[in-house]
């Protein structure tokens, strides 16, 4: 019998064919992007910047003008350096530290909660130190910029000075004061050799329902602008003006987040009023020295910041002639459509330098060369992205290090930079209520009553940004509690009394005073996002059954925002706003028991009435 073989159409098998090659192209397509390496220098190539020095290169010669270092560099970087200089990549999702010489990385970061296994100093100091000496291995031996979010202190790290958040600061409108706090904070994080911080936060802020409201000087545009600079010229490190543009005014249920109600949303504003009020502050920080600006994760005029030329090119660099660097935040390149690609190209043309990349770098550099190779984008932006990164590399001294360099750990949590944290929460401290001078309190005043949840709880009066993104609980890291700051300041004859809950024992003797510290418990971001902000049913609790005890009461209230207690102050005698004081609880009482005047003012509306 014949066999029969199947009879197939003409256009079966085109279609066949089809498929095949598309299948075919594909599996080659992600063969190549998931075995991507970049060009690996031989493993006994390793110099250090000590050994180049002798080659006599223009770049390691620090009597040479900064302009002429980068151009001689980049005349030697090959394409793959370069597009590795715009790669910041947050370290968790670093394999191996050496990637971060074979690619050549430009900057390495902690996200929040991005810590060393041993989370001390030393450890975030020799941290720091692997990636920087795999960095210095490199073919060129580019050192690596590690960034993270000192934003209140070098915060992340246990055992540093956690200054009052910016709200605080804010209600000091003291700008000496904040130029002091920021220079302690670079201090303290040169002493991990960390150069960059992604501060200060220049937001202005119009909606206390955000939960970003306390990174922010408040709503008043020239106070963060006057703030601002002030921070940017204390640091003395890399500093960083962020979001750009109009973060602090996007719309309430517009966030693109789904776990978010505005953080992560649409600036719905015209152009004039982001202007007049939300630019402000980056010209004159800019004017100050900010050598970096971070493009915000919210979207204007149905426009992804990262992807906005007018804003990024247009308007910050050419108009207000920023000399520094772009860099977008987290994932947002990536947001702008579903293709990574198309994504890249958009915002990498549109002004961002560098590009966080806080999953995968692997697939930026891969779409990064295709892009090249296109023409998508240009050799003239990537140059120009490239000599803007190593400007500021040069600028912070970073090729003229010397590899003996032994910074000094004993400035964590000096008791200078303590002192100068103490004042600051001293100056942020408003008074918002003060019924028959109920305030300052007298130090021999016979007994005391202290309650409350933020009353001894150190993590609770830092707020978010504390050793970890979304904040901490208890009271082990150093520092001082409002209650042991009362606790120091009163007389041997005082008596005082602590519950946490307001339950003490004695009520049909009346304490003279009844303290009550409440409020917020930490939070960051758009987890910190509130329909209502106000004090919990527990909280409220408290402050009733210690009213019940105590002749008069004073409430403190520990908060990022302002928190709404119209329905309930009229029972309290005295009000104060601490915002989140930080690591330096003593400050609190120092104003509490008069030894100094209360002189903060509101930075941003807290309505009583
Ligand atoms: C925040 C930035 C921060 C970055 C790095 C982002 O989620 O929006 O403000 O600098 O994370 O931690």
């Amino acid at each position: 019998m014949p066999i029969k073989f199947p009879q197939f159409s003409k256009t079966k098998i085109l279609t066949s064919v089809f498929f095949i090659i598309v299948g075919v192209g594909t599996g080659c397509a992600i063969f190549l992007y998931k075995n991507y390496n970049p060009p690996q220098h031989p493993g006994n190539e390793t110099y250090e910047l000590d050994e180049f020095r002798k080659n006599n290169w223009p770049y390691l010669n620090n009597s040479l003008p900064i302009d002429e270092r980068v151009d001689d560099l980049l005349g030697r970087m090959t394409t793959e350096e370069k597009i590795g200089q715009m790669a910041l990549v947050e370290k968790n999702s670093i394999v191996d530290p050496l990637d971060v010489a074979s690619y050549g990385l430009g900057g390495v970061m902690s996200g929040f909660g991005g810590k060393p296994e041993l989370n001390t100093p030393q450890g975030w100091l020799d941290m720091v130190n692997t990636f920087e000496s795999s960095a210095r291995h490199s073919r060129l031996g580019i050192p690596v910029l590690y960034g993270v979010d000192a934003n209140h202190g070098h915060s992340n790290v246990p055992g540093a000075t956690i200054f009052p958040h910016f709200i605080g600061l804010g209600a000091t409108h003291d700008a000496d004061l904040v130029r002091r706090v920021a220079q302690a904070t670079g201090e303290e994080m040169r002493a991990t050799n960390i150069y960059w911080s992604f501060s200060p936060n220049l937001d202005v802020v119009s909606d206390t329902r955000w939960g970003r409201t306390y990174e922010s000087f408040g709503s008043d545009p020239n106070t963060v602008a006057e703030l601002g600079k002030a921070y940017v010229k204390g640091l003395g490190v890399l500093s960083t003006a962020k979001h750009y543009l109009g973060n602090g005014e996007m719309e309430w249920g517009s966030s693109n987040n789904i776990n978010f109600s505005i953080d992560q949303g649409v600036t719905k504003v015209d152009e004039e009023t982001l202007r007049n009020t939300h630019l402000p502050p980056f010209k004159v920080a800019i004017e100050g020295g900010a050598k970096s600006v971070m493009a915000g994760l919210n979207t204007w005029q149905g426009q992804k910041m990262s992807a906005n030329h007018y804003l990024l090119t247009e308007v910050l660099k050419e108009e207000l002639n920023f000399q520094g660097f772009v860099v977008s935040d987290w994932y947002g390149v990536y947001e702008i459509s579903f293709s990574k690609y198309k994504s890249l190209v958009t915002s990498v043309n549109a002004g961002i330098d560098m590009v966080m990349l806080p999953f995968d770098y692997k697939s930026f550099v891969y779409y990064m060369n295709e892009a090249l190779r296109s023409g998508d984008i240009s050799e003239e932006r990537l140059n120009d992205a490239v000599r803007r990164i190593l400007h500021e590399k040069f600028a912070l001294g970073l090729f003229d290090r010397n590899a003996n360099d032994r910074p000094d750990l004993s400035v964590l949590g000096s008791q200078y930079n303590r002192d100068i944290a103490r004042e600051a929460v001293q100056k942020s401290l408003v008074l918002l209520k003060n019924e028959n001078d109920t305030l300052p309190l007298s130090k021999t005043t016979r007994r005391i009553v202290v309650a409350g949840s933020a009353a001894d709880n150190l993590g609770k009066q830092s707020g978010g940004w504390t050793v970890e993104w979304q904040g901490i609980d208890g009271n082990w890291i150093p520092g001082t509690t409002i209650l042991s700051g009362i606790k120091s300041t009163i007389s041997n004859d005082t008596n005082v009394e602590f519950s946490q809950t307001g339950d003490f024992s004695t009520t049909n003797n009346k304490a003279d005073i009844g303290i009550v510290v409440v409020g917020e418990n930490p939070y960051a971001e758009g987890w910190g996002d509130s329909t209502h902000p106000s004090l919990s049913e527990a909280d409220l609790t408290t402050i009733k059954k210690t009213k019940a005890v105590s002749e008069k009461l004073v409430v403190v209230i520990i908060s990022g925002r302002p928190l709404d207690v119209r329905k309930f102050h009229k029972e309290w005698d005295a009000l104060v706003a601490a915002w989140l004081p930080g690591s330096e609880g003593q400050g609190v009482a120092d104003v509490l028991f008069g030894d100094y005047p209360f002189k903060g003012t509101l930075p941003i509306v807290w309505e009583l009435d």
